[in-house]
């Protein structure tokens, strides 16, 4: 792999994944690492992350100089080049003035590795106080901006590189081909990782992993359930069977997504179990949010091992008892979680709505590797239908914690249609990778007074909740063109009898979460 050390200001996961993008395996390790454990992965190159504000800072990171002996190819960026050119002998000078956003770099050297096939002029973007003022002996300096002369370095005998700027950034414009540079050329690395690649890699480690044994997944319908199971299903056929547990707040086509184009797609062995009755029962009455959640989330635990243990009665022969349990987890929960396998796991419980440790089941988590958008990638390349490859967020608890009140079928019935027409219309207009999400919310306690041909009407108002975001954490209201939300608002008014209202959400999160519950 290419290691991305992580000096620890969430700039490396993103480094990683453009690492990714540029087709060559990476992976993050803390700075903390020792460098024997570094050299024990056998990287192909090293990259030096961004990091704290100042290398003189109390307690920044150090950089072990033997990483940079080892004879593997580094690149150091923005608090990695300033580290770097320390630990080398060159001077970082403590100058006071910082250097923040937009900056123009002068080339000074087009063809040295990192700049090769790129103008002699080009947009980084900069965040940094101290300068290195002087290069280590050994290096050419390559690149400048006005505030900062030793901008770039490199020495291209020993395969060592740096840049002042962030190449990871979208608003430094040569970003991806300094990297690849970098990669390509500095390093020598043969670009291979494609979907293709990953399948094949994939498929050959979960076969020797699970051998004979029989395994299990829940599907919930959404992108990493399903992208899990297909791969699980392409390395070990019919040893696996998925579990499909239909609780009744699924939104329209839901279902029929997962029972028919997903089996088709990919000749799963499904079960599927028809808990809404159950689910509803449950839910009669209780309007409290928490309530409401943990109410789904038992519910699910109970049924789904029920039908864990019907699986292993009707299918298990006795000498292949069910032993594992497929999980969707990605690799950016197994890096926040320091990489430990416990943390990891315990998050990973959530994707499925919070199943037990006592389930008796090893966790066999296929994606835990790759990132949100590899996943849609390994997708289209197993077939996994589109609708689902490109689904958008969908919370566990679904339909029932987007009613403002009670939830019965009647007023599930009603914010399914309404749903519908919203995520139609928002198609149609092509948005939906703009927008991160758009929860259509059901206020059913609440009624208004409306007029609609010649008569009052005394219904109820939906709110559109469309929001944009790049992971769930923080979010802003999306700008829908107001000919959509008008073509969605006549249509929900129209069709659905029960709705006289539709509102718009204009909150940012925070301080609103995306749902309401
Ligand atoms: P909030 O409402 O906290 O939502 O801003 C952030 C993201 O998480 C989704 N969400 C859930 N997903 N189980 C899930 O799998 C849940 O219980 C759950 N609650 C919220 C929400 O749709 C949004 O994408």
């Amino acid at each position: 792999p290419v290691l991305v050390v992580d000096f620890g200001a969430q700039y490396a996961q993103l480094i990683a994944r453009r690492v990714r993008e540029a087709q060559v395996y990476s992976e993050v390790v803390p700075h903390s690492m020792a460098v024997a454990d570094m050299l024990a992965k056998e990287p192909a190159a090293i990259i030096l992350s961004g990091g704290p504000s100042s290398v003189y800072d109390d307690g920044a990171p150090r950089l072990d100089p033997a990483l940079l002996e080892a004879g593997v190819p580094v690149f150091g960026m923005c608090y990695g080049f300033q580290s770097m050119a320390q630990a080398l002998g060159g001077t970082v000078a403590r100058t006071g003035a910082r250097e923040y956003g937009k900056t123009d770099a002068a080339i000074s050297d087009v063809a040295s590795t990192l700049f090769d096939g790129q103008p002699p002029s080009q947009t980084v973007w900069m965040s940094h106080g101290d300068s290195v003022s002087a290069a280590p002996e050994g290096f050419a300096v390559t690149a400048s901006t006005a505030g900062t002369p030793v901008a770039a370095f490199e020495d291209d005998e020993r395969r060592l590189y740096g840049v002042q700027w962030h190449p990871e950034v979208l608003h430094s414009e040569q970003g991806q081909r300094v990297l690849e540079n970098f990669l390509w050329k500095g390093a020598r690395i043969t670009p291979e990782w494609t979907p293709g690649h990953v399948v094949d890699d994939l498929v050959a480690t979960i076969r020797e992993q699970v051998g004979e044994d029989r395994v299990l997944c829940a599907l919930s319908g959404g992108v990493d359930s399903s992208v899990a199971a297909a791969l699980v299903q392409k390395a070990i056929g019919d040893q696996l069977t998925c579990v499909f547990v239909d609780h009744g707040l699924l939104r329209e086509g839901e279902a029929e997504q997962v029972e028919q184009d997903f089996v088709q797609a990919t000749g799963v062995d499904l079960v599927v179990v028809d808990a809404r009755e159950r689910f509803l029962e449950a839910l009669a009455g209780v309007t409290d949010p928490e309530a409401k959640r943990k109410i789904i989330g038992e519910q699910f635990i109970r049924v789904f091992e029920q039908a864990a243990r019907d699986v292993v009665h009707d299918r298990g022969d006795e000498e292949h008892p069910v032993k594992w349990l497929v999980q969707g987890t990605l690799y950016p929960d197994v890096v926040e979680s320091g990489g430990g396998e416990g943390a990891a796991n315990i998050k990973s419980h959530h994707n499925v709505g919070g199943l037990p440790d006592d389930l008796q089941f090893a966790l066999i988590e296929p994606l835990r590797t790759l990132f949100k958008d590899e996943v849609r990638q390994v997708g289209l390349e197993l077939g996994v239908p589109e609708v689902i490859v490109w689904r958008q967020p969908f919370p566990g608890p679904g339909l029932g914690i987007r009613i403002i009140g009670a939830v019965d079928a009647e007023r599930l019935a009603i914010l399914r249609r309404a749903d519908a027409i919203a995520r139609e219309e928002l198609t149609r207009a092509g948005l939906d990778r703009d927008i991160w999400q758009c929860p259509v919310v059901l206020l059913a306690d609440v009624r208004s007074v409306g007029v609609q041909g010649d008569g009052r009407t005394y219904g109820h108002p939906v709110v559109l909740r469309p929001v944009a975001s790049e992971d769930a954490m923080t979010a802003d209201w999306a700008r829908v063109p107001y000919d959509v939300l008008a073509t969605i608002s006549t249509r929900i008014t129209n069709e659905v009898e029960e709705v006289n209202r539709v509102a718009l959400d204009v909150t940012s999160k925070p301080p609103g979460t995306i749902e309401w519950e």
